[in-house]
């Protein structure tokens, strides 16, 4: 039996959607192999995730590990043959292929999964680590077992202004590190370090930073690292939730510079609504750095309580804020607007700051030592003792350090040093 019409139904389905009734055009093997790499949760019937795959007069046939036996794994009836060797992986099985010839040029080589990165060659997994609106990111290995993460974007000068961008900022311990641009297939990528880690909405669902002193930890990370890029003459501009990662070992990590510019006044700022400044969501000049104080205060409140403060920043919520004339105002409304969460004067004595038409509101350099300040009490009712806020945190001294113990949802290894 010919495996054809159920390898192609299962491509069809997600490559063809609308394509039901009438049969779809087969695709060009390479586009079909493609897919089958790309995503695995579509193999048709006789792969399998960790198959070595290759092309032979018009079929599929499958390696054994350690021999030169064939099996056949399907029939193409039609298509271009050039004996493409495709390896489907799974994470675990993130090995880079011996067995290829590297002096073949780029686009053999992305035939074998393979991505000619300056002078690395780069194995790229199948499946994917991240999704934004832009960009899909897959993790990569080199010959040497090093692993790295490849941002895939489908423009060409979107993907060189980043990766300017990112190289112009540098090496910073809180900030994701950049190699190489290359291309990789239809991709026009960026290589660079592995985070390893969540971004900080996944951690906010789990309301891990309702505990005030891994809220500060967190807080620490992210000032420190848009304070550098500040210093760099950048502004970042897309500061959220999914942009910020946050891993056992490597602390917090900024990432996607994809709307990070030098310029100091913009006209126009496009990233979405709910996180930019209310100039920027009202289409007026706007002040690059300023706006990203505001996206910072967004995304401060956002891992406080749980959920985003408001839904796009014209709403009634951000306005009362930041509409008061005075800063005694400000911090009235802000004591009232987050009443339910506690959050105490002082706080909210710096939300005001940071909540404010773009006169008034205070630069990073400014609110960074106000944040760090080892004295600020966010939340009003935290029981100092335990540092008890709505989780189970607890927190004790070991060798002169206050550090936080079983914190919950905080996830497998982690053990935090919360400032004193
Ligand atoms: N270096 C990295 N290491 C690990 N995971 C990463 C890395 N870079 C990105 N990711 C993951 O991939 C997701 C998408 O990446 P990124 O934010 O750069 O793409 P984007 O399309 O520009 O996003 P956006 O929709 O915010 O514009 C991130 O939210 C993160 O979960
Ligand atoms: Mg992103």
């Amino acid at each position: 039996m010919s495996f054809v019409p159920i390898l192609f139904s299962a491509l069809a389905s997600s490559i063809f959607v609308h394509a039901v009734a009438v049969p779809a055009p087969q695709p060009p093997i390479k586009d079909a192999f493609q897919s089958i790499t790309r995503t695995p949760a579509i193999l048709p019937r006789g792969f399998q995730v960790g198959d070595l795959l290759f092309f032979e007069n018009n079929a599929i046939l499958r390696r054994d590990n350690d021999s030169s036996a064939h099996e056949l794994v399907a029939n193409y009836s039609s298509g271009v043959v050039d004996n493409p060797v495709k390896r489907v992986i799974k994470r675990a099985d993130l090995v880079f292929p011996a067995d290829v010839d590297l002096s073949q040029d780029a686009d053999e080589l992305e035939d074998y999964g393979i991505a000619k990165c300056g002078e690395k060659f780069i194995f790229v997994e199948s499946s994917n680590i991240g999704q934004g609106g832009f960009a899909s990111v897959s993790r990569g290995i080199d010959k040497d077992g090093k692993i790295y993460a490849l941002k895939m974007l489908k423009d060409r000068s979107a993907r060189d202004e980043e990766f300017r961008i990112m190289q112009l900022v540098g090496s910073h311990p809180t900030i994701v590190e950049v190699y190489e641009k290359c291309r990789f297939g239809v991709y026009y990528t960026i290589l660079m370090e592995l985070v390893n880690g969540e971004d900080v909405d996944k951690k906010v669902a789990v309301k891990l930073y309702q505990n005030e002193a891994v809220a500060k930890l967190a807080f620490a990370g992210i000032l420190d690292a848009v304070d550098y890029v500040h210093s760099k003459g950048v502004a970042h501009l897309d500061i959220k939730g999914a942009n910020v990662m946050i891993g056992a070992q490597d602390g917090v990590k900024l990432i996607d510079f994809g709307m990070a510019t030098q310029n100091s006044q913009m006209d126009k700022i496009d990233v979405a609504g709910g996180i930019r400044s209310p100039e920027a969501e009202s289409g007026n000049k706007a002040n690059t750095k300023l706006n990203d104080v505001w996206e910072i205060g967004t995304l401060f409140v956002n891992m406080l309580i749980g959920s985003k403060p408001w839904s796009d920043a014209n709403a009634a919520n951000a306005k009362k804020i930041w509409d008061d004339r005075t800063k005694a105002q400000r911090v009235k409304s802000c004591m009232f607007e987050f009443q339910k969460y506690k959050f105490s004067e002082d706080f909210c004595g710096i939300l005001a700051d940071i909540f404010a038409q773009e006169g008034d509101r205070k630069a990073l350099s400014v609110i960074k030592p106000m944040i760090l300040n080892p004295s600020l009490k966010i939340f009003d009712d935290c029981d100092d003792s335990k540092n008890k806020k709505q989780t189970g945190a607890k927190r004790e001294v070991k060798n002169g350090e206050m550090v936080v113990t079983s914190v919950e949802d905080l996830g497998d290894e982690w053990v935090v040093r919360a400032m004193l």
